[in-house]
Protein backbone atom coordinates (compact mmCIF):
# COMPACT_ATOMS: atom_id res chain seq x y z
CA UNK A 1 0.00 0.00 0.00
CA UNK A 2 1.43 3.10 -1.38
CA UNK A 3 0.69 6.22 0.61
CA UNK A 4 0.90 9.94 -0.48
CA UNK A 5 0.17 12.71 1.58
CA UNK A 6 -0.59 15.86 -0.38
CA UNK A 7 -0.63 19.38 1.36
CA UNK A 8 -4.13 20.03 0.77
CA UNK A 9 -7.56 18.78 -1.04
CA UNK A 10 -6.31 20.38 -4.32
CA UNK A 11 -2.65 19.13 -4.06
CA UNK A 12 -5.05 15.34 -3.26
CA UNK A 13 -7.41 16.09 -6.77
CA UNK A 14 -4.28 16.50 -8.64
CA UNK A 15 -1.96 13.54 -7.78
CA UNK A 16 -5.72 11.60 -7.93
CA UNK A 17 -6.43 13.70 -11.47
CA UNK A 18 -2.53 12.48 -12.69
CA UNK A 19 -2.90 8.65 -11.97
CA UNK A 20 -6.05 8.38 -13.80
CA UNK A 21 -5.27 10.12 -17.03
CA UNK A 22 -1.35 8.46 -16.81
CA UNK A 23 -3.45 5.03 -17.17
CA UNK A 24 -5.67 6.83 -19.83
CA UNK A 25 -2.91 7.63 -21.83
CA UNK A 26 -0.69 4.71 -21.60
CA UNK A 27 -4.34 2.88 -22.58
CA UNK A 28 -6.87 5.00 -24.30
CA UNK A 29 -9.30 2.06 -24.05
CA UNK A 30 -9.56 1.94 -19.93
CA UNK A 31 -11.50 0.54 -18.15
CA UNK A 32 -12.20 3.49 -14.78
CA UNK A 33 -13.41 2.77 -11.87
CA UNK A 34 -15.63 5.64 -10.44
CA UNK A 35 -16.30 7.36 -7.14
CA UNK A 36 -19.34 9.95 -5.99
CA UNK A 37 -19.66 11.97 -3.22
CA UNK A 38 -17.77 15.46 -2.15
CA UNK A 39 -14.30 13.75 -1.89
CA UNK A 40 -13.51 13.20 -5.48
CA UNK A 41 -15.26 16.60 -7.35
CA UNK A 42 -12.02 18.26 -7.15
CA UNK A 43 -10.45 15.36 -9.23
CA UNK A 44 -13.40 15.43 -11.60
CA UNK A 45 -12.38 19.10 -12.06
CA UNK A 46 -8.87 18.57 -12.86
CA UNK A 47 -9.40 15.91 -15.53
CA UNK A 48 -12.00 17.91 -17.23
CA UNK A 49 -8.79 20.73 -17.63
CA UNK A 50 -6.74 17.94 -18.53
CA UNK A 51 -8.72 17.10 -21.03
CA UNK A 52 -9.92 20.68 -22.23
CA UNK A 53 -6.08 21.09 -22.50
CA UNK A 54 -6.09 18.31 -24.71
CA UNK A 55 -3.81 16.11 -22.77
CA UNK A 56 -5.94 13.21 -22.33
CA UNK A 57 -8.96 12.00 -24.68
CA UNK A 58 -11.78 9.92 -23.01
CA UNK A 59 -13.25 8.89 -26.46
CA UNK A 60 -12.68 5.11 -26.07
CA UNK A 61 -12.42 4.69 -21.87
CA UNK A 62 -15.42 3.01 -20.39
CA UNK A 63 -16.35 3.90 -16.52
CA UNK A 64 -18.09 1.88 -13.74
CA UNK A 65 -19.47 3.42 -10.87
CA UNK A 66 -19.50 1.88 -7.52
CA UNK A 67 -22.91 2.48 -6.66
CA UNK A 68 -26.49 3.61 -6.51
CA UNK A 69 -28.84 4.40 -4.08
CA UNK A 70 -31.82 2.12 -4.44
CA UNK A 71 -34.92 3.62 -5.95
CA UNK A 72 -33.85 6.84 -6.63
CA UNK A 73 -35.01 7.79 -9.80
CA UNK A 74 -32.21 8.88 -12.53
CA UNK A 75 -34.10 12.46 -12.71
CA UNK A 76 -33.58 13.02 -8.91
CA UNK A 77 -30.25 15.40 -8.14
CA UNK A 78 -28.86 13.07 -5.31
CA UNK A 79 -28.92 9.74 -7.35
CA UNK A 80 -25.23 8.76 -8.57
CA UNK A 81 -25.96 8.91 -12.20
CA UNK A 82 -27.20 12.73 -11.96
CA UNK A 83 -23.69 13.20 -10.32
CA UNK A 84 -21.58 11.56 -12.39
CA UNK A 85 -23.19 13.25 -15.79
CA UNK A 86 -23.63 16.62 -13.93
CA UNK A 87 -19.81 16.95 -12.50
CA UNK A 88 -17.83 15.12 -15.22
CA UNK A 89 -19.71 13.09 -18.53
CA UNK A 90 -21.33 15.98 -19.86
CA UNK A 91 -17.93 17.80 -20.30
CA UNK A 92 -15.71 15.25 -21.59
CA UNK A 93 -15.69 12.99 -24.60
CA UNK A 94 -16.31 9.49 -23.15
CA UNK A 95 -19.56 8.00 -25.29
CA UNK A 96 -22.47 7.70 -23.48
CA UNK A 97 -23.17 4.12 -23.70
CA UNK A 98 -19.59 3.09 -22.39
CA UNK A 99 -21.03 5.03 -18.80
CA UNK A 100 -22.44 2.39 -16.47
CA UNK A 101 -23.86 2.82 -13.55
CA UNK A 102 -26.23 0.66 -11.27
CA UNK A 103 -29.99 1.10 -12.38
CA UNK A 104 -31.54 1.66 -8.36
CA UNK A 105 -35.08 1.25 -10.29
CA UNK A 106 -34.29 -2.07 -11.90
CA UNK A 107 -37.25 -4.56 -11.24
CA UNK A 108 -35.26 -7.61 -10.60
CA UNK A 109 -31.88 -6.39 -8.70
CA UNK A 110 -30.51 -9.69 -7.98
CA UNK A 111 -30.14 -9.36 -12.16
CA UNK A 112 -28.91 -5.97 -12.10
CA UNK A 113 -26.38 -6.91 -10.26
CA UNK A 114 -24.93 -10.11 -12.05
CA UNK A 115 -25.22 -8.13 -15.24
CA UNK A 116 -22.95 -5.77 -13.78
CA UNK A 117 -20.14 -7.80 -12.58
CA UNK A 118 -20.61 -9.66 -16.00
CA UNK A 119 -20.28 -6.59 -17.90
CA UNK A 120 -17.41 -5.41 -15.80
CA UNK A 121 -15.53 -8.51 -16.50
CA UNK A 122 -16.66 -8.43 -20.58
CA UNK A 123 -14.90 -4.92 -20.39
CA UNK A 124 -11.94 -6.95 -18.93
CA UNK A 125 -12.10 -5.46 -15.81
CA UNK A 126 -11.23 -2.39 -14.21
CA UNK A 127 -7.90 -0.98 -14.40
CA UNK A 128 -8.17 2.15 -11.87
CA UNK A 129 -10.71 2.25 -9.36
CA UNK A 130 -11.48 5.10 -7.74
CA UNK A 131 -12.38 5.07 -3.95
CA UNK A 132 -13.40 7.51 -0.98
CA UNK A 133 -13.98 6.16 2.44
CA UNK A 134 -16.72 6.70 4.76
CA UNK A 135 -15.66 7.98 8.38
CA UNK A 136 -16.88 4.45 9.65
CA UNK A 137 -14.18 2.65 6.84
CA UNK A 138 -16.85 2.01 4.14
CA UNK A 139 -16.02 1.69 0.33
CA UNK A 140 -18.31 2.01 -2.12
CA UNK A 141 -21.41 1.23 0.30
CA UNK A 142 -19.97 -1.71 1.97
CA UNK A 143 -20.71 -0.61 5.27
CA UNK A 144 -18.71 -2.29 8.21
CA UNK A 145 -19.58 -6.09 8.97
CA UNK A 146 -19.48 -6.79 5.30
CA UNK A 147 -18.85 -9.78 3.74
CA UNK A 148 -15.27 -9.60 1.81
CA UNK A 149 -16.62 -12.12 -0.51
CA UNK A 150 -19.62 -10.31 -2.08
CA UNK A 151 -19.66 -8.91 -5.74
CA UNK A 152 -22.12 -6.32 -7.01
CA UNK A 153 -25.25 -6.55 -4.12
CA UNK A 154 -27.98 -5.00 -2.54
CA UNK A 155 -26.77 -2.93 0.62
CA UNK A 156 -28.51 -1.42 4.01
CA UNK A 157 -27.02 1.75 4.54
CA UNK A 158 -25.48 2.35 8.07
CA UNK A 159 -26.88 4.63 10.16
CA UNK A 160 -23.72 6.93 10.02
CA UNK A 161 -23.90 6.88 6.41
CA UNK A 162 -27.36 7.92 6.29
CA UNK A 163 -26.53 10.91 9.05
CA UNK A 164 -23.27 11.55 6.73
CA UNK A 165 -25.09 11.69 3.78
CA UNK A 166 -28.22 13.26 4.84
CA UNK A 167 -26.35 16.91 4.04
CA UNK A 168 -27.26 15.96 0.37
CA UNK A 169 -31.29 16.14 1.23
CA UNK A 170 -33.57 18.52 2.49
CA UNK A 171 -33.79 15.97 5.38
CA UNK A 172 -32.90 12.62 7.14
CA UNK A 173 -35.93 11.13 6.52
CA UNK A 174 -35.38 11.46 2.63
CA UNK A 175 -31.98 9.61 2.54
CA UNK A 176 -32.55 6.15 1.17
CA UNK A 177 -32.11 3.59 3.75
CA UNK A 178 -30.45 1.03 0.65
CA UNK A 179 -28.41 1.37 -2.16
CA UNK A 180 -26.45 -1.17 -4.42
CA UNK A 181 -23.04 -1.14 -5.09
CA UNK A 182 -19.90 -3.12 -5.93
CA UNK A 183 -18.65 -5.92 -3.22
CA UNK A 184 -15.60 -5.86 -1.92
CA UNK A 185 -14.55 -8.64 -4.35
CA UNK A 186 -15.58 -7.09 -7.48
CA UNK A 187 -13.37 -3.87 -5.84
CA UNK A 188 -10.09 -5.96 -4.94
CA UNK A 189 -10.60 -7.68 -8.48
CA UNK A 190 -9.76 -4.15 -10.08
CA UNK A 191 -5.80 -3.89 -11.32
CA UNK A 192 -5.57 -0.74 -9.71
CA UNK A 193 -7.06 1.14 -6.95
CA UNK A 194 -6.87 4.67 -5.59
CA UNK A 195 -8.75 5.68 -2.24
CA UNK A 196 -9.06 9.33 -1.81
CA UNK A 197 -9.56 10.80 1.77
CA UNK A 198 -9.70 14.94 2.92
CA UNK A 199 -9.90 16.16 6.41
CA UNK A 200 -9.93 15.42 9.80
CA UNK A 201 -13.16 13.62 9.77
CA UNK A 202 -11.27 11.01 8.30
CA UNK A 203 -8.34 10.97 9.93
CA UNK A 204 -9.31 7.51 12.07
CA UNK A 205 -10.46 5.13 9.23
CA UNK A 206 -7.47 6.03 7.42
CA UNK A 207 -5.55 5.15 10.14
CA UNK A 208 -7.30 1.69 10.78
CA UNK A 209 -7.37 1.70 6.93
CA UNK A 210 -3.65 1.35 7.08
CA UNK A 211 -2.70 0.03 10.42
CA UNK A 212 -5.22 -1.76 11.85
CA UNK A 213 -6.69 -5.49 11.76
CA UNK A 214 -8.18 -6.52 8.45
CA UNK A 215 -11.53 -7.13 9.53
CA UNK A 216 -15.04 -6.69 8.22
CA UNK A 217 -15.85 -3.88 10.93
CA UNK A 218 -13.45 -1.66 9.17
CA UNK A 219 -14.27 -2.57 5.32
CA UNK A 220 -11.21 -0.40 3.52
CA UNK A 221 -8.68 -2.48 5.47
CA UNK A 222 -8.94 -5.54 2.90
CA UNK A 223 -6.93 -2.41 0.54
CA UNK A 224 -4.10 -4.54 3.12
CA UNK A 225 -4.36 -7.09 0.98
CA UNK A 226 -4.47 -5.26 -2.30
CA UNK A 227 -1.47 -5.35 -5.20
CA UNK A 228 -1.09 -2.38 -6.12
CA UNK A 229 -3.10 0.23 -4.03
CA UNK A 230 -2.24 3.73 -3.02
CA UNK A 231 -3.81 6.07 -0.77
CA UNK A 232 -4.09 9.54 -2.12
CA UNK A 233 -4.68 12.11 1.44
CA UNK A 234 -4.80 15.46 2.50
CA UNK A 235 -2.43 16.42 5.75
CA UNK A 236 -5.99 16.62 8.01
CA UNK A 237 -6.80 12.71 7.21
CA UNK A 238 -3.48 11.39 7.30
CA UNK A 239 -3.15 13.29 10.48
CA UNK A 240 -2.60 10.08 12.65
CA UNK A 241 -0.08 8.46 10.45
CA UNK A 242 2.55 11.19 10.91
CA UNK A 243 2.98 9.86 14.66
CA UNK A 244 3.74 6.64 13.61
C1 LIG B 1 -19.44 7.07 -3.28
C2 LIG B 1 -19.07 6.02 -2.33
C3 LIG B 1 -18.81 6.30 -0.90
C4 LIG B 1 -18.09 7.63 -0.65
C5 LIG B 1 -17.89 7.87 0.84
C6 LIG B 1 -17.21 9.20 1.11
O1 LIG B 1 -19.61 6.54 -4.57
O2 LIG B 1 -18.97 4.91 -2.72
O3 LIG B 1 -18.05 5.26 -0.36
O4 LIG B 1 -16.86 7.61 -1.32
O5 LIG B 1 -19.11 7.82 1.51
O6 LIG B 1 -18.06 10.25 0.72
P1 LIG B 1 -17.55 11.75 0.73
O7 LIG B 1 -16.51 11.86 -0.32
O8 LIG B 1 -18.77 12.57 0.37
O9 LIG B 1 -17.03 12.03 2.09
Amino acid sequence: MRIIIADDYQEMSRRAAAMVSSQVILKHDSVLGLATGDTPLGMYKELIKLYENKEVDFFDVSTFNLDEYYKLSIENKQSYYYYMNHNFFRHINVKKENTHILNGMAKDITAECRNYDQQIKNDGGIDIQVLGIGANGHIGFNEPDVNFEAETHLVKLDEMTIEANSRFFSSKDEVPTTAISMGIKTIMQSRRVILLASGAGKADAIYKTVNGKICPELPASILQLHPDATIIIDKNAGKLLSDD
